[in-house]
């Protein structure tokens, strides 16, 4: 659950560190907490993933027109944060609080009705959490629930060594899931009055010649991933970290006033979404004496700013009494992630009703031993062995 080694020692001795990427690309790598958010909040400095110089670290290209809104910039990017934005209110999200519970408890009825012990808290609760949340945020009928978490499910299988055939399901997944956002959005595309929610608006604005129906659904895919994984993975890694430090925990559970300062310093201390935060220079930009030449890619590397001992004393140390406001987990600037709100409340109720209904809950391995997804971009567990 630590950064590599050698995040901490590019802090100390080459912060802005030219290196060449995967792709071939020349990027440079950022890793102190100042030097990150300056980075992200400077407009000069670019998500456009179609200028050539912006690496997708793997990832396929698309043409401009029909990127998801997250690799674009203002003022287009602009169009739809405030589109999609009312969505993620913090007053619309909290409305969802009572569903989100019944949704928890019933899954914590089904797991704890399992004959079989250990059950994995991956498969049975850190996955299919956010996917229904998701599935009811872009309008999903209940009928394809099961086929929406499966598909959600199976395109998070890439790379996985322990997955036969891993990335080609993965990519069959993927097709099948833009096939079926592409279905979704064509019946709304279809309807005169498209509806009020996510998947209605971006209708509105394909309608009105604001987006094209490809960017409408390729938004819609990335709403998905960034909302499934993201959770999921911090539901599992979460709850392992809580139950390697019991003495934290007990005390979370003691005081209820606690819980939302343990989930900012779980959020900081895992950093979860660490490669995906990727950027491009639009101009010459000169930053802690360094400059970065215009058309370089630029990674901020916001897993090593969140443990950056010149911002955070004992970085290395997880201490839900730091409850920390201003990590980077959730990016920075324009970008910064729009699910924030939603994240808290699903992770809130999540943790509250797991720890409070299964008293001893507790790993059923090794800690060392558990799947951690060494080879993602998203930092998670592919599974958690938990008994009780
Ligand atoms: C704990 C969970 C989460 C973490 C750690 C997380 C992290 C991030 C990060 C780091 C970014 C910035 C990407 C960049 O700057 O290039 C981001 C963007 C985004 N996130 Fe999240 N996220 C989480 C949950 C969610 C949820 C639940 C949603 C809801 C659907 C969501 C939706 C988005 C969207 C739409 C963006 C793109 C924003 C933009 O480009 O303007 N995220 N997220």
């Amino acid at each position: 659950m630590d950064p590599p080694a050698a995040y901490g020692w590019l802090r100390e001795n080459a912060p802005i560190r030219r290196v060449e990427l995967a792709d071939g690309l020349p990027g440079w790598l950022v890793t102190r907490y100042d030097d990150v958010r300056e980075l992200l909040a400077d407009p000069r400095v670019s998500s456009d993933a179609t200028d050539p110089g912006y690496s997708l670290l793997g990832a396929p290209r698309m043409a401009g027109k029909d990127q998801s809104f997250l690799r674009t910039d203002p003022p287009y990017h602009t169009t739809f944060r405030r589109m999609l934005g009312k969505h993620f209110a913090m007053k619309r999200v909290h409305a969802m609080r009572p569903r989100i519970q019944e949704l928890v408890d019933k899954t914590i009825d089904e797991l704890l009705a399992r004959e079989k012990r250990p059950v994995d808290l991956v498969e049975h609760l850190a996955l299919p959490i956010p996917s229904t949340v998701l599935s009811w945020l872009l309008g999903v009928p209940a009928e394809d629930q099961a086929f929406f978490n499966k598909a959600s499910e199976d395109l998070l299988a890439r790379g996985n060594p322990d997955v036969a055939d891993a990335d080609e399901r993965s990519t069959a997944a993927r097709t099948e899931m833009v096939q079926y956002i592409a279905k979704l959005s064509d019946e709304r595309l279809a309807m005169d009055d498209p509806g009020e929610d996510m998947l209605g608006d971006m209708a509105k604005a394909v309608k009105d010649g604001t987006i094209s129906r490809e960017a409408m659904i390729n938004s819609g895919v990335t709403l998905l991933v960034a909302g499934h994984e993201t959770t999921a993975n911090m539901t599992a890694l979460g709850t392992a970290i809580l139950l390697q430090h019991p003495d934290q925990l007990a005390e979370m559970k003691a005081e209820p006033g606690l819980r939302a300062g343990a989930i900012e310093e779980l959020l900081r201390f895992l950093t979860i979404v660490h490669l995906i935060v990727v950027r491009v220079a639009k101009e010459d930009i000169e930053v802690a004496g360094q400059v970065i030449p215009k058309g370089e890619a630029i990674i901020p590397l916001n897993f090593s700013a969140n443990r950056d001992d010149a911002h955070y004393p004992d970085p290395d140390v997880f201490d839900i009494h730091r409850a920390p406001r201003d990590h980077l987990a959730f990016g920075f600037g324009v970008h910064q992630c729009m699910g924030q709100p939603l994240a808290r409340l699903e992770l809130d109720i999540i943790f509250e009703t797991l720890f409070r209904r299964i008293p001893g809950l507790r790993l059923a391995t090794e800690a060392e031993s558990l799947p951690y997804k060494t080879y993602a971009p998203i930092n998670g567990l592919t599974g958690l062995p938990v008994t009780w």
